[in-house]
């Protein structure tokens, strides 16, 4: 078994960079629903076929996908270098499903890490284990052929995948330089999938686990490794939810990363208006950071291999409360103080960030604060933010208000609440 957790300096580094872009970029991109649709729709590989011969994506430019995360705020990226339909993104010498053998016929992903760099962005790689196209990867409940009478009827042989497997993380692992994360995605044993487990479900022994983890650590000794290949990792992976506390594991406190959509698909999908406003994406990553995670943020690319108008927008408006607010959220972390109802406090050192997520009239309560800061500003324009204590013996009369509980401390504000996506007071502890 690897040494958990990985380095310390590189965790650090880790959470440092708090917010990063998730990319899933496939074959799927074509099909424009999703990157499960094999599965979906036992799609066989011949039905998947025109998908490899129609890949073109003449519009790839990962210097501008590189380009429009730094200007959200985000400082890594995850991207898949094959996922479940097996395709491999990558110039692969073990497979000739690759994109090199495609009429695009140009390597994906050594041109994105090098986008990365340029930009001094983490780099992180997404490898599936599991393989919907390779002919040595045994069915079950979650393959596409599972119903076929023909592909249930031949021999596999879990081993040959195993090799498979291990020599294209060797690969990926000593290709592309310094690696800060590998994805790996992901073990199903006693998993419900839509309500059932699933048969001849796979896990650590089927990929060897043990010695992929391994593997990674003695080609890229500091890198972070997830949870999802059947043994711990270095950091939990919430996909889709944001959870209620700080994750721990037997009691203390774990890394964690959370993932989430635009719209509740990976690849890209083109027909689902499911979107989550700016403003709820920048209340999630508020969220995350003050439980001490990190947000992984995904953009399926189209087939034409550009972020489409909905992403850009959303990614462009995430900036522009980024630009003013980024000191709350890079370098910050959770706060020991407890947040009034509605808010998020973050802390990095002697400066508290109070998220508003709501907008109170006329006053907010912080408690235990009282005595604790001796200067509070809007973060967005520097603009002071008027603190009293109130006698916590005052009756209700008339226009005074009834008295806060001892040590609490109250912010006046203004009736218009800013016109910033969430606003934020800066607390100067003291
Ligand atoms: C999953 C899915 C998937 C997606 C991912 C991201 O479990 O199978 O399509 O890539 O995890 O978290």
């Amino acid at each position: 078994m690897v040494e958990l957790p990985a380095d310390p300096a590189r965790v650090e580094l880790f959470r440092r960079r708090r917010f990063g872009l998730f990319v899933h970029f496939g074959l799927y991109s074509l099909a424009a629903r999703g990157e499960w649709l094999r599965h979906n729709e036992r799609t066989s590989d011949e039905a998947y076929q025109p998908y490899f011969e129609h890949f073109y994506p003449d519009r790839y430019d990962p210097r501008d996908w590189i380009a429009q995360a730094a200007a959200a705020g985000m400082r890594y990226a995850v991207v898949t270098t094959k996922h479940h339909e097996g395709f491999c993104l990558w110039d692969t010498r073990l497979s000739d499903y690759r994109v090199t053998r495609t009429r695009w016929g140009q390597d994906i992903i050594a041109p994105l890490v090098a986008a990365m760099r340029e930009r001094d962005f983490g780099v992180g790689l997404y490898h599936s284990l599991i393989d919907w196209h390779h002919p040595q990867f045994p069915l079950d409940g979650l393959h596409p052929l599972r119903d076929d009478p023909e592909a249930r009827r031949q021999e596999r042989d879990i081993g040959a995948y195993r090799q498979y497997l291990h020599g294209q993380l060797r690969e990926l692992l000593t290709r592309y330089g310094r690696i800060d994360q590998l994805w790996l995605d992901f073990s199903y044993e006693n998993h419900r999938h839509e309500g059932q487990l699933v048969w001849g479900a796979k896990g650590a022994a089927d990929w060897d686990a043990a010695a992929v983890h391994r593997l990674a650590r003695e080609l890229q000794p500091g890198i972070l490794l997830n949870d999802r290949a059947g043994l711990p990792g270095d950091f939990l992976t919430p996909e889709q939810y944001q959870p209620s506390d700080p994750l721990t594991r037997d009691g203390r406190p774990v890394l964690w990363e959370a993932c989430q959509t635009l719209n509740g698909s990976w690849g890209y999908d083109r027909d689902n208006t499911d979107v989550k406003s700016p403003e709820l994406l920048v209340r999630m990553l508020i969220d995350t950071v003050s439980k001490d995670g990190n947000l992984l943020l995904n953009v399926g690319p189209t087939g034409r291999g550009e972020f489409d108008e909905v992403a850009s927008r959303t990614l462009r408006e995430i900036g522009r409360w980024m630009r003013l607010h980024e000191r709350s959220i890079h370098g910050a972390g959770p706060s020991e103080f407890v947040p009034p109802p509605d808010c998020r406090y973050t802390q990095r050192g002697d400066r508290l960030y109070l998220h508003l997520f709501g907008w109170p009239f006329d006053a907010v309560h912080l408690p235990g604060l009282a005595d604790r800061v001796g200067y509070a500003q809007f973060l967005h324009d520097a603009a002071e933010v008027r603190r009293e204590v109130d006698d916590p013996d005052q009756p209700a009369y008339a226009t005074s208000a009834v008295g806060q509980p001892a040590g609490t401390l109250t912010l006046r504000l203004p009736t218009r609440r800013p016109e910033v996506a969430v606003p934020v007071i800066e607390l100067f502890l003291r």
